[in-house]
């Protein structure tokens, strides 16, 4: 395991592994949050909120997710460092661009920062209020699922009044356009680790990287945004 880990594959392959699995987290997330432009105070996504939170195999998946995180960021932190440090001056030797090197894949660190920055506000006015210290927002209100009357937490009252500062939706809208152009480079680069690329795919799943970074990127950015502009607070 600790061979396999040294090899200069084996390095890359945890940074694709666990990039793939926060894709498809990201994916999930983006269309749970998708519920709070439904215009129906809060309803449809209050109860989507509480599948998620007392569904036990998202029980399960949570503290992987968060494993998921920190091998992703401190082993990418990691790489980046190693390589710079391998290719010492050498990037500045040549002022010949290479070509398929993209903005996004040489500033990968730093837009990996950004996001990190982000993720720490974000878990602070979410997570942290829904599953640690409370809010009086989230107090339960009853609301009906499956024909059932349900009491859960108001996590849309949350939600919404977090979007109502114009300050949080600028912050949301630089953070999605970094979230893109990380996952931009991250799709393919995630696909090519594992194997899962040849001629014909390299340029497939760069398009196909490229749709999905920016549907999930810009996506967050404009829920935010619509809530801001059109949602007053409940
Ligand atoms: C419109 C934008 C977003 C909204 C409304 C939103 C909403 C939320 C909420 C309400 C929670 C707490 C859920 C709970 O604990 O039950 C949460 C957690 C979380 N969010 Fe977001 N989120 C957004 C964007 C993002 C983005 C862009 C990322 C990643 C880059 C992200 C990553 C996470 C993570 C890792 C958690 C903790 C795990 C979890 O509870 O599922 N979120 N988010």
């Amino acid at each position: 395991m600790s061979n396999l880990l040294s090899s200069s594959i084996g390095k890359k392959l945890l940074m694709g592994l666990s990039g793939l699995f926060l894709m498809m987290f990201l994916l999930v997330h983006l269309t749970v949050n998708a519920l709070l432009l439904v215009p129906d105070g809060g309803e449809f996504y209050n109860a989507a909120a509480h599948f998620m939170a007392t569904n036990p195999f998202i029980k399960v998946m949570e503290p992987m997710l968060a494993i998921g995180f920190l091998v992703h960021i401190l082993w990418g932190v990691k790489l980046t460092l190693e390589n710079q440090k391998a290719r010492g001056n050498s990037r500045y030797a040549s002022g010949n661009k290479t070509t398929g090197v993209t903005w996004a894949s040489q500033n990968m660190l730093v837009l990996g920062i950004t996001i990190f920055a982000f993720l720490v506000l974000h878990i602070a006015q979410f997570w942290v209020k829904m599953k640690l210290v409370g809010d009086p927002r989230l107090e339960g209100i009853d609301i009906t699922i499956g024909g059932v009357s349900t009491h859960v937490e108001n996590a849309y009252a949350l939600v919404n009044y977090t979007f109502s500062y114009l300050w949080v939706v600028i912050v949301y809208i630089i953070a999605g356009v970094g979230l893109a152009l990380h996952l931009s480079h991250g799709f393919w680069s995630s696909f090519q680790t594992i194997g899962f690329s040849n001629q014909i795919w390299r340029q497939r799943l760069s398009v196909l990287g490229s749709i999905y970074a920016w549907v999930v990127g810009l996506g967050f950015a404009l829920i935010a945004l619509l809530q801001y502009l059109f949602y007053q607070p409940v």
